[in-house]
């Protein structure tokens, strides 16, 4: 059954999110209040201290791949600025930052021994956030495999999976005892599918089978990853995954497009759930499937692999996704909400259609609905009620422009925040167990294919001088977050 199809209420909680006598809606204490960035997006010194170059330095050398030819070869200069960039979260109240380790700067080109000067920068970091009392949470894979990597096959093959592997556990080793929250992939549906499927993120391959095999080596690669995790760190270390799960809806209530949806939670959710969480594949997903592969590159004891313990489930949510049984009158740009490619980003579902969600949109073009992430979590807590669950990532891009005086107002975005953070808050009533927020992102940065064209930062960075400049939002939220009370923005 899909994950969202239905939305009751009927499990306990275990959670007291309750209303502040003010009448807004209060978050417990120990709620996580975070940002989230990735390497690529921020960091910039790429070819410092060893780093060599990973799939997206490539791909944004590919002419019409990137707006513009952007890069991140500066990017927001976070590699040298994060001093800066911890005060600036410290400052507004957060008290959790998640961010990804760049592969290739800690093990450049994929393979052999780790360099200290790269793992150094995370340790520097970490012992930063630490100080600052912000509780560092560590992504090992935000989509920078080592071009070596890809020039051997990349995620599509097995091998991959085994790489990583051994950088999980240089990585768990040098920071052990630094980094108590980890999570092994972010989005492995857009590292498979949009990488190897539709073609509009790095590396840029439009196959379908071979974006069914990445998706299953990203599979074993976050089992054998979490396992050389546990191997490397304390009992007291919590391991985790963010997926991008899918909101969906029939664009009709007809049983066609429902069909549309079954089909599409399958190879947009269960493709990752199943393995990662139940230990197999669902039966449709390979029945669906069978013209494409059959799916001989799974060997015996890989979905007991991809399913290993996990502390918590990382959740990241921006927008539903509205199906349909017919692709005719659809626009190709709305099947991955990357702006569309040319293929489709979902192997054996030519048929079905895409549709803009109703709504105001942001910058991205994606709708503002909330309900969708209140209907993810209230069915991730029936489905598996006994993962805690974080919002790794919920965020908007808005055309923020700076105020003659400096400022920058974003009333939108904090608005954005607020419907989301009140779904989380009613998922919660409603019996989730969620843990943790994170707004993205802390930066305006590199938004992939985007480049700097798209800003999600709630701190504004100016494209030349690179000063950040905190927007109302960042005002707004970290007030949020340090009275764990969710005013409305216009008190802020
Ligand atoms: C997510 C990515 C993140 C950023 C946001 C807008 O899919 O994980 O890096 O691009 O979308």
């Amino acid at each position: 059954m899909p994950l969202t199809s239905s939305a009751d209420s009927s499990s306990a909680s275990p959670v007291p999110a309750v209303p502040a006598p003010s009448g807004n809606p209060r978050f417990p204490t120990g709620f996580l209040w975070g940002a989230a960035t990735s390497a690529y997006q921020i960091e910039g010194a790429a070819a410092e201290d060893g780093r060599t170059p990973s799939i997206w330095d490539g791909f944004c050398r590919t002419p019409g791949k990137v707006f513009e030819g952007h890069t991140g070869d500066v990017a927001v200069d976070h590699y040298h600025r994060f001093r800066e960039d911890v005060r600036l979260m410290a400052d507004l109240g957060l008290t959790a930052y998640r961010f990804s380790v760049s592969w290739p700067r800690v093990r450049p080109t994929g393979r052999g021994p780790a360099v200290q000067r790269g793992l150094d920068f995370y340790r520097r970091l970490t012992d930063e956030l630490l100080a600052a009392g912000i509780t560092p949470v560590a992504t090992l894979y935000h989509w920078d495999l080592p071009q070596e990597l890809e020039a051997a096959g990349g995620w599509p093959e097995r091998a991959t999976a085994e790489r990583f592997a051994e950088y999980a556990a240089l990585v768990g080793e040098a920071l052990a005892g630094r980094v108590e929250q980890w999570t092994t992939l972010n989005e492995p549906w857009c590292s498979a599918f949009l990488g190897y499927g539709s073609g509009v993120h790095a590396p840029g391959r439009t196959d379908p089978v071979a974006a069914l095999r990445a998706a299953h080596h990203l599979n074993l690669g976050h089992g054998l990853a979490a396992q050389a995790l546990r191997a490397a760190l304390p009992g007291s270390a919590r391991l985790s995954v963010s997926l991008n799960l899918h909101a969906l809806r029939p664009l009709t209530p007809s049983k066609a497009d429902r069909e549309a949806v079954r089909r599409i939670d399958a190879v947009g959710n269960r493709v990752f759930l199943g393995p990662m969480l139940d230990g197999a594949y669902p039966q449709d997903l390979l029945d669906d499937t069978a013209g494409l592969t059959d799916w001989s590159f799974v060997r015996p004891g890989d979905e007991r692999t991809a399913n290993q313990r996990l502390d918590w489930l990382g959740v990241n949510y921006y927008t539903p996704t509205v199906v349909s049984a017919t692709a005719e009158g659809t626009e190709p740009a709305r099947q991955d909400g990357h702006g569309g490619g040319a293929a489709s980003p979902w192997p054996a579902a030519d048929t079905v259609g895409f549709h803009q969600a109703p709504g105001r949109a942001t910058a991205m073009g994606w709708a503002v609905d909330p309900s969708g992430l209140y209907e993810l979590l209230a069915g991730l807590a029936r489905r598996y009620p006994e993962i805690p669950l974080i919002v790794t990532e919920n965020g908007a891009a808005y055309e923020d422009k700076p105020a003659p005086d400096g400022t920058v107002d974003d009333p939108e975005r904090a608005a954005y925040v607020h419907g989301h953070l009140a779904a989380v808050h009613r998922a919660m009533a409603d019996g989730a167990d969620v843990r943790g927020y994170f707004l993205w992102s802390l930066l305006d940065n590199f938004e992939w294919a985007y480049g700097y064209e798209k800003r999600f930062g709630v701190f504004h960075v100016d494209g030349r001088t690179l000063a950040r400049t905190p927007k109302s939002s960042a005002h707004w939220y970290g007030r949020v977050a340090r009275t764990g009370e969710l005013h409305p923005p216009r008190e802020a």
